[in-house]
């Protein structure tokens, strides 16, 4: 899925991507000097920490306007426009690794992905990542839902977030050989008094391209974050439920 980010506001309202990014970092094994794929490296900070760890890195996204940021920010690193469902490489490398990401892409799209990493990989090589895993997000979806229906719209979550099951699975019959799975809730702090509100306008655009009016669009958003307010909202901060599915796996 393509959407328009709004690279300026994604790095200073949503940094904690990143931060919560370095920890999937921790499960490369491969040593320094080996060359890392950051695939859908966004503003590129995590390819950056990549660097700094001593990794070779490139990093893909197809969002020009999140390169624009990355390339600025980190004039010396090599970022790749491309679609993580249909990409390769001049050269294969030692770990493909990806953060936050993956959920974007269609269920039905996930076994081009898989066969395209599973391409720039030299063999033995290691896919790490982490992307939202099944539950992601339930209460602010049932949300928005409820909200939806009762303005006589009904809500497409645009987001694919499976169980360990069923993407071990995927990745078994692409080729990959499963070393670590785990699955955790992940309640995450926004910024901000406006953190719902602003998650919502900046992530779920695709849900509300039905909602043709901009007013009934911002009543609708501020019904779903009332309506959260009880079980996301405590002691003056607001929380997104994220739920992460982190994976490492080697290339068969
Ligand atoms: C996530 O990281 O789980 C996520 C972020 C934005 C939208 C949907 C999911």
């Amino acid at each position: 899925m393509n959407i328009a980010w709004d690279g300026a506001a994604y790095t200073s309202n949503f940094s904690f991507v990143h931060q919560y990014g370095q920890s999937v970092i921790e499960l490369i094994e491969a040593g320094k000097g080996s060359a890392v794929l950051d695939l859908g490296c966004g503003n590129g900070a995590l390819s950056n920490v990549l660097r700094e760890k001593g990794y070779l890195v490139k990093g893909m996204d197809a969002s020009p306007e999140l390169l624009d940021i990355a390339r600025k920010n980190h004039p010396t690193i090599e970022f790749i426009q491309a679609d993580a469902t249909c990409f390769s490489l001049a050269e294969p490398v030692d770990v493909v690794f990806s953060n936050a990401v993956l959920h974007w892409i269609d269920r039905e799209q996930q076994d081009n992905m898989l066969n395209c990493v599973h391409d720039v990989l030299k063999e033995s090589g290691e896919f790490v990542f982490e992307l939202g895993g099944y539950g992601n997000n339930d209460q602010i979806h049932g949300a928005l839902r409820e909200v939806f229906s009762a303005h006589g719209f009904s809500y497409n979550m645009p987001f694919y977030f499976p169980t360990i099951g069923e993407y071990t699975a995927l990745l078994e019959r692409a080729g990959f050989q499963v070393r670590f799975a785990v699955l955790f809730d992940r309640p995450t702090e926004l910024k901000g008094e406006n953190g719902m509100k602003d998650w919502i306008n900046m992530f779920l655009k695709t849900p509300f391209s039905v909602v043709k009016r901009e007013d009934e669009k911002e009543a609708m958003i501020e019904e779903a974050v009332r309506s959260l307010q009880s079980s996301l909202y405590k002691n003056g901060i607001w929380y997104s439920d994220y739920v992460r599915l982190r994976i490492r796996s080697i290339r068969l």
